[in-house]
């Protein structure tokens, strides 16, 4: 597959350079820095977001904290640690590659702790590169006819390394003349589809339309999806799987209406520490986000809302989770 003209991240001359993805589609805007809370800043403020980017971002940014400090320093360590790990509680992906930087940490002598943790960003990184190409070519597989597929939020280049997870398999299908035609939640309430996900199929050419998140039924009841697939940012052992809030109304609606619904998600993305989705944090954002589209006020900022930011789909309701392993349906023995 072709590369992009657009990339989430990547490490250069000692620092990171990212897109900020809150003004995109509108402002392909680049930002450089080799400082690592402003890059925990970045992650909170969702300018680099999706599960397995937040992740590389986090292995580079413990990496950048030592460019300056470049000794054993357990305090200042667990002071950067712990600056990245307060940033997004969901996506398992961030937890994962902050103890693989801590267990390198650990295990150093004292010279040189910079430019060991930069290795181990860059493998994170080149790991989550492979699982996305795997995982393109794994999701052929659950095509059994030229489709129209409706995907939700993004998970595209913008949210992982490659071509990203459920958007990489749209991506290769659709090279592979699997699809016909996409169809974006817009992702409410940041719009992460209409604004993120419309960006990347325009850029790679695949046509979409765009749908607010609650004409998915209507569209489904008129026979016009054949397929949802979509990410995860953390799935528990039994299969329960966290994404973007809405995806577990789309699951529903699948079951209801007949439609295979997928995840796509790299193992980085498994959290076998947790039996089921029950123990998944769930991260609640400012009601901002709602009242507010951009820096425009829509409603009262005396309003009470309901914000989280992403939902649990149970097991049951997932007909298979595609990884850089395969594709396996429920009961999921493969995670145990
Ligand atoms: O809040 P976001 O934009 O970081 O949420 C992202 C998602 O929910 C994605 O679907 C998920 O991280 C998978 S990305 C390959």
């Amino acid at each position: 597959m072709k590369s992009n003209s657009y990339f989430p991240l990547k490490f250069e001359d000692d620092k990171l350079i990212f897109i900020d993805q809150t003004k995109l589609p509108l402002k392909e805007n680049y930002i450089s820095t080799d400082d690592y809370n402003r890059i925990a800043e970045a992650i909170e403020r969702l300018e680099i977001r999706g599960a397995p980017l937040i992740g590389i971002a986090a292995a580079y940014a413990c990496a950048l904290a030592f460019k300056n400090h470049n000794h054993k320093d357990d305090d200042y360590f667990n002071k950067v640690y712990n600056r990245l790990a307060s940033t997004r509680p969901t996506a398992v992906n961030l937890f994962h590659a902050l103890k693989e930087i801590e267990n390198t940490y650990i295990n150093l002598a004292d010279e040189n702790v910079y430019h060991v943790l930069l290795s181990i960003a860059n493998r994170i990184f080149s790991a989550e590169e492979n699982y996305s190409e795997k995982i393109a070519k794994n999701g052929l597989n659950i095509f059994r006819k030229k489709s129209n597929v409706l995907t939700h939020c993004n998970t595209g280049a913008l949210a992982a390394a490659g071509f990203g997870t459920a958007f990489a398999i749209i991506k290769n299908a659709f090279e592979h003349q699997l699809i016909n035609h996409v169809f974006v939640d817009e992702t409410r309430p940041l719009f992460q589809g209409l604004r993120l996900t419309a960006f990347e199929l325009e850029k790679n050419k695949i046509p979409f339309t765009v749908q607010t998140d609650s004409s998915a039924a209507v569209l489904m009841q008129e026979g016009k999806i054949d397929i949802v697939i979509t990410g995860a940012d953390r799935i528990a052992l039994n299969g329960d799987s966290a994404n973007k809030i809405g995806t577990y109304n789309l699951a529903v609606l699948c079951n209801f209406h007949n439609i295979p619904f997928y995840i796509a998600a790299p193992s980085s993305t498994i959290d076998r520490t947790i039996a089921t989705g029950a123990e998944i944090a769930i991260e609640y954002r400012s009601s901002r986000e709602v009242l507010f589209v951009g820096d425009h006020q829509i409603a009262k900022e005396s309003y009470q809302c309901f914000c989280p930011a992403f939902d649990v789909t149970p097991a049951h309701l997932i007909t298979g989770i595609i990884t850089e392993e395969g594709v396996f349906p429920f009961p999921y023995n493969f995670l145990k």
